[in-house]
């Protein structure tokens, strides 16, 4: 399940995100391609910007939903098409994930019989403190602990479904709602070259990045 019903405000490129092209193609087609190539993935559905779900099938060969007003929304729709046991789903946000990484999500799931969702994240590198009104500092986090969640997150399908019931406006990511359904998150360590697209800085990144890789 790949969301990619955003509007992209923050990148500030005049259109939806998904389809603004980083070094020559468009976000949701490096997306795309990972996903094919990942070995755990029997099928793709892409929670498209509400109007363009014909034009995305047709271009991408993909099935594709009217992704919703909220991210968990619109992940919420896609979820509707799987029928499989465990569901991943993906920011098309984060053109730099790979198959290998898509599939050790999967495999770390598969082998953790009591676990809900395994989530990519990288160990966080800044120092992290909480601020209240005037930016007075109230803690300072230990970081030993600390993670910085990505996607892909892979999911028990029935988890995922009861955790998507009712309001998920708030979320920022899925786990958070199986976490807070009382369900068993597992973080699995993530390249930090797995960044997400949001201003433009982290375009210019991203774009280095892939030219780098080719
Ligand atoms: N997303 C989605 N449906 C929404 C909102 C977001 O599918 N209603 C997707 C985006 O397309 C993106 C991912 O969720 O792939 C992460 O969201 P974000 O980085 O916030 O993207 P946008 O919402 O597009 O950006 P912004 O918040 O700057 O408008
Ligand atoms: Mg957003």
């Amino acid at each position: 399940m790949i969301a990619a019903a955003g509007s992209g405000e923050r990148l500030g490129a005049g259109g939806p995100k998904a389809f603004v092209k980083i070094a020559g193609r468009p976000l949701l087609a490096w997306v795309i391609d990972a996903f094919r190539g990942a070995e755990s993935i029997g099928a793709i559905v892409v929670a498209a910007p509400p109007g363009t779900e014909e034009r995305v099938a047709a271009e991408f060969g993909v099935e594709a939903v009217r992704g919703g007003e909220h991210r968990s929304e619109s992940v919420r729709a896609a979820l509707e098409l799987v029928g499989d046991e465990i569901a991943v789903a993906h920011d098309a946000a984060r053109p730099l994930v790979t198959p290998a990484l898509i599939d050790l999500a999967v495999a770390r799931l598969a082998e953790s019989a009591d676990a809900d969702a395994v989530v990519a994240a990288a160990p966080v590198t800044d120092t992290i403190k909480e601020a209240g009104a005037g930016g007075v500092v109230e803690r300072t986090l230990d970081r030993s602990r600390l993670w910085a969640v990505q996607t892909p997150q892979a999911f028990r399908t029935g988890a995922l479904r009861r955790a998507l019931e009712g309001d998920v406006s708030g979320a920022t990511d899925d786990a958070m709602l199986v976490e807070r359904a009382g369900g068993r998150v597992l973080v699995c360590e993530a390249p930090a070259e797995n960044i997400k697209v949001t201003t433009p800085l982290d375009l210019s990144l991203a774009t280095e990045l892939l030219r780098a890789r080719a």
